[in-house]
């Protein structure tokens, strides 16, 4: 009943570039069934549990210890750092472009490209035809001709079996690129910011580091990076909750109101507890449906290496500024800080 084609009548935008997207290569976050699930099916072997323990997993605890290293000389003691562009930002930007096989020699220079520190799932396609997504064209061309261990690399299997054409390579791989750097970004942020916060939740989490993914399914639930990403035009006549949606209407979805509703999570839904009894597939954080994030456990693992290494190397992390002085990304955009300083000894 509910589209993601943005050429469905009715589909909501809210960003000026979505309506010229319109008519650029569909990705399948922007797609219905049965080409979702085709192109979809495609990436699945990248992302399954599997896949991220042996294969992502140690490049992630690599990149993460090597970019910790550099938070910590900058910082240096006592000294108000940016938790936001030192920290947060390079790693989930270094660690996709690895995972989809880009030159280390190019990592650094295209980690500071804004292109991918501000996309999301929904507003990749507003991005194509820039420098970036010709550079990715490149680098899928020299990957038919020399293929890695990497997932352009999978998707040029693909292309060989004659299942994708050179474009639809690119297009999925400059999805990939841009869909979750900026939740990934704010997260990481956010996640720190409320650990900061609970201070008694913080230091359980300090001594017993195994609570690692009750404290990020928490996050994701508490704190809803991707809140404006739930769009949907309706197809046919509809009764929800004793309301009826009409075929051609927009629908934009409250995830951050969903993932607080006490029906759901109980009278303490305004509540951040780690102990919350609760598996990662119920937080809205990362979708639902067809279209949950397709990386939702890549990113899951992620946030939680961060989180364990961060403290566990800075105990005495602290805001060097109070927290009525942060600065919050605007309402139109995912939910996450655009500055934070801290500093620790
Ligand atoms: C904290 C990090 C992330 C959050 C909160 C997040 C959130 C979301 C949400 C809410 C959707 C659903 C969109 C919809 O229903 O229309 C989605 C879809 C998607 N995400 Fe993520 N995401 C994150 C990280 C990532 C990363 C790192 C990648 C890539 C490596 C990624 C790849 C995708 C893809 C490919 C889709 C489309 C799935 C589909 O339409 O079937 N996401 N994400």
């Amino acid at each position: 009943m509910g589209s993601n084609d943005r050429r469905t009548p009715g589909f909501p935008e809210i960003h000026e570039g979505g309506k010229s997207a319109k008519n650029a290569r569909p990705m399948f976050v922007n797609l219905d069934n049965p080409e979702h699930d085709k192109q979809r099916s495609m990436l699945e072997s990248e992302f399954t549990l599997d896949t991220i323990e042996k294969k992502w997993r140690p490049m992630m605890e690599k990149t993460i210890d090597e970019l910790l290293d550099k938070f910590i000389e900058k910082g240096g003691k006592h000294q108000p750092i940016d938790l936001v562009e030192d920290l947060a930002t390079p790693i989930p930007t270094h660690i996709i472009y690895q995972a989809l096989g880009v030159p280390q020699k190019d990592v650094d220079r295209l980690s500071n490209d804004s292109e991918v520190r501000n996309s999301t799932s929904r507003n990749a396609a507003e991005s194509a035809n820039t420098h970036l997504h010709q550079y990715m064209a490149e680098l899928v061309h020299s990957k038919i001709e020399k293929p890695g261990n990497d997932i352009i690399s999978t998707l040029v299997k693909q292309y060989h079996e004659g299942n994708l054409s050179e474009d639809d390579v690119t297009t999925l791989a400059f999805l990939v690129l841009t869909a979750g750097n900026a939740a990934l970004i704010s997260s990481i942020s956010v996640g720190v910011l409320v650990l900061l916060e609970h201070p008694e939740q913080l230091e359980e989490f300090k001594k017993r580091p195994e609570l690692a993914g009750n404290v990020v399914t928490e996050i994701s639930r508490y704190h809803t990076a991707s809140a404006l990403n739930s769009r949907r035009a309706v197809k046919e006549d509809v009764d929800i909750g004793g309301q009826t949606l009409r075929q051609g209407e927009s629908v934009i979805c409250s995830v951050q109101a969903g993932n607080r509703d006490e029906d759901k999570f109980g009278n303490d839904a305004e509540k951040f507890d780690i102990h919350r009894k609760l598996d990662f597939s119920e937080s809205l954080g990362f979708g639902y449906g067809p279209h949950r994030c397709q990386a939702d456990h890549f990113s899951r693992v992620q946030l939680e290496i961060v989180l364990t290494k961060l403290f566990k190397r800075l105990p005495n992390l602290q805001l060097a500024k109070p927290p009525s002085e942060l600065s919050y990304t605007p309402a139109t955009m995912n939910a996450g800080l655009t500055e934070m300083l801290v500093r620790f000894d």
